[in-house]
């Protein structure tokens, strides 16, 4: 069993307890209704590649740990059209997974993948779309918000929910009111020799303790990188499809008549 751990920016206390109200209260619900009536089908913040000789080095740590973003992107093109506003959400979700250098881009056929916090699905969609050769692609979320979502918590999962050869947790376990519990279930849920890969908000002198829950659980980690300067890149673009949506909201055009 081993992981892959992705980490992105600090934060501090006050302003974890703000996103979680923010997120719990708020954002998520708000999301879910939106959702329903806008094209809105990813919630997070993005990743886009830097320059690494203008915008600063990547941090890698690990056997793993580099810099794919050539592969990432020559992967994602081959499955979204140039111009795509969804481009950083997805390459939030290559960047995870391609932590997992022994089989990316290609995992075993048959393979699959168990998405944990998958939101509206958007990365589910994605997913399935870029790598066929996932056998299946499960979601499970808190607030699920639509058909073929499991409704569960991270720190609950149903007994049935087993034998993946991939997880995912993307900009989720920020949330979780206990992360030992949710690694514990990921461990669990995995097959052996299983994949989880995990991207998140984490304060920078928390991550020893994150480290340390995790090799509690069983994981081994494989690769971990800071990724906070694409992250930031990401959310300027995420920003931008996010004006446009407002805009076609405004003049009315995504508008979708659902009664
Ligand atoms: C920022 S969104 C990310 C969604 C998706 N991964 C994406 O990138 O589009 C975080 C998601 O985690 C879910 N979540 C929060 N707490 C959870 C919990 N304890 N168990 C399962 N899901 C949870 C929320 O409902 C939300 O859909």
């Amino acid at each position: 069993m081993i992981l892959v751990d992705l980490i992105l920016h600090p934060i501090n206390t006050s302003l974890k307890l703000y996103y979680w109200l923010f997120g719990r209260f708020i954002l998520y619900p708000l999301m879910g209704w939106l959702a329903r009536r806008i094209d809105v089908r990813f919630l997070n913040f993005g990743y886009l590649p830097i320059d690494s000789g203008r915008e600063g080095r990547p941090t890698s740590v690990g056997r793993g740990a580099g810099n794919k973003d050539d592969v990432i992107m020559k992967h994602v093109r081959k499955f979204l059209p140039t111009g795509d506003l969804t481009l950083a959400h997805c390459l939030l979700y290559e960047k995870a997974l391609s932590m997992c250098e022994q089989y990316y881009p290609q995992f075993p056929e048959g393979a699959r993948l168990l998405e944990v916090g998958c939101g509206l699905g958007g990365g589910m969609g994605w997913l399935r779309k870029a790598h066929p050769e996932f056998i299946d692609v499960v979601g499970v979320d808190k607030v699920a918000s639509r058909e073929g979502v499991i409704s569960a918590t991270a720190e609950e999962l149903p007994e049935w929910v087993e034998h993946f050869d991939v997880v995912i947790n993307i900009e989720s376990s920020h949330a979780y009111s206990d992360v030992n519990r949710f690694l514990a279930n990921c461990y669990r849920v995995l097959k052996p020799g299983g994949h989880l890969c995990w991207a998140d908000l984490r304060e920078v002198e928390k991550m020893p303790q994150v480290l340390e829950n995790a090799a509690g659980a069983g994981f081994e980690r494989l690769a971990f990188e800071m990724i906070t300067p694409q992250v930031i890149k990401g959310i300027h673009a995420t920003a931008a499809r996010y004006d446009k949506l407002m805009e076609e909201v405004v003049s009315g055009d995504s508008w979708i008549v659902d009664g």
